[in-house]
């Protein structure tokens, strides 16, 4: 899975929450569960406390070695994370596979930063990798889970299951994987100062100055919260869309009508 791209990664008050929870799953070695609706940032801030934009694409390819390698080395060296994401309906066995070939790589890597003189890992490196973070967590079968699990016990890795919300009820079913969660963390949308912030950064890009006190600010702030709930994925589409309407009306102002032809356009969140 490559790395988001993260340029415009913003540090919401939901990511620090996110990056504590994640501290704690390391620190006692549990298995933790972390949901929330679609779109609201969970792969996002995953990939960025993994790390993954620098050392996802490395373990994607894995082809002959290179000397920007180093630089995924040093990524995982520090983040100490493998983060999986399943396929749809994926076989169980392919599963127990890949976070198998997944985990030795990484374990290399780790290795290689550690030891540069080194021409190939040793494999003797144990406890390198701390956690693993399985993104999409629904996509596992009741097998797949089995070998998380085993992998749990036998590694003693700290491990973290991602999903949406319903994930948590699901796994009730499984009392063995069920009792070994130490930590559920609900991540939600964007709320309030939270949601402004973001907002007063899409102002900005638009070359515009959003000002709360200010009634047409305040008016399209408010709708924009309504048709987004708060959440990013719908907030960047609205906004593409935004820009658009203000291009093509040659505009200099988010107005509530502009919000309001921008969110006629969108298939979803259209309510
Ligand atoms: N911290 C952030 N800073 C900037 N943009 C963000 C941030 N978090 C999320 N986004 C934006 O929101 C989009 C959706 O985020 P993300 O893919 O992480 O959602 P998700 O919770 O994993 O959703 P799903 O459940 O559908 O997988 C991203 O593609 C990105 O554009
Ligand atoms: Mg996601």
């Amino acid at each position: 899975m490559t790395g988001h791209r993260m340029g415009n990664f913003i540090a919401t008050k939901e990511h620090r929450r996110f990056v504590e929870f994640v501290t704690a799953v390391r620190k006692h070695r549990y298995i933790g569960i972390c949901f929330g609706p679609a779109g609201v940032g969970k792969t996002v801030s995953t990939q960025r406390h993994a790390k993954w934009d620098k050392a996802g694409p490395l373990l994607d390819i894995w082809g002959p070695r290179d000397r920007s390698d180093m630089i995924a080395y040093k990524a995982l060296a520090q983040s100490r994370a493998a983060f999986y994401t399943p396929m749809v309906s994926e076989p169980a066995r392919q599963t127990r596979d890949n976070l198998s070939r997944l985990m030795t790589h990484i374990e290399g890597c780790i290795e290689l930063a550690q030891h540069p003189e080194r021409r190939l890992p040793d494999g003797k490196g144990p406890d390198l990798i701390q956690l693993l973070v399985i993104d999409k967590a629904e996509r596992l079968s009741a097998q797949a889970l089995e070998h998380v699990r085993d992998l749990f016990d036998r590694t003693g890795i700290g491990v973290i299951l991602i999903g949406m919300p319903g994930l948590e009820k699901r796994l009730e079913r499984y009392p063995q994987f069920y009792s070994r969660i130490g930590f559920a963390h609900h991540y939600r949308p964007l709320q309030g100062d939270e949601l402004t912030f973001v907002l007063t950064r899409h102002w900005r890009k638009l070359g515009m100055t959003l000002d709360d006190a200010d009634f047409t600010d305040h008016q399209a702030v408010a709708s924009i919260a309504r048709i987004t709930g708060g959440n990013f994925r719908l907030l960047h589409r609205l906004f593409v869309q935004i820009e658009r309407i203000l291009k093509i009306n040659e505009l200099s102002l988010v107005t509530d009508e502009v919000v309001e032809a921008a969110r006629s356009t969108l298939v979803i969140g259209a309510t």
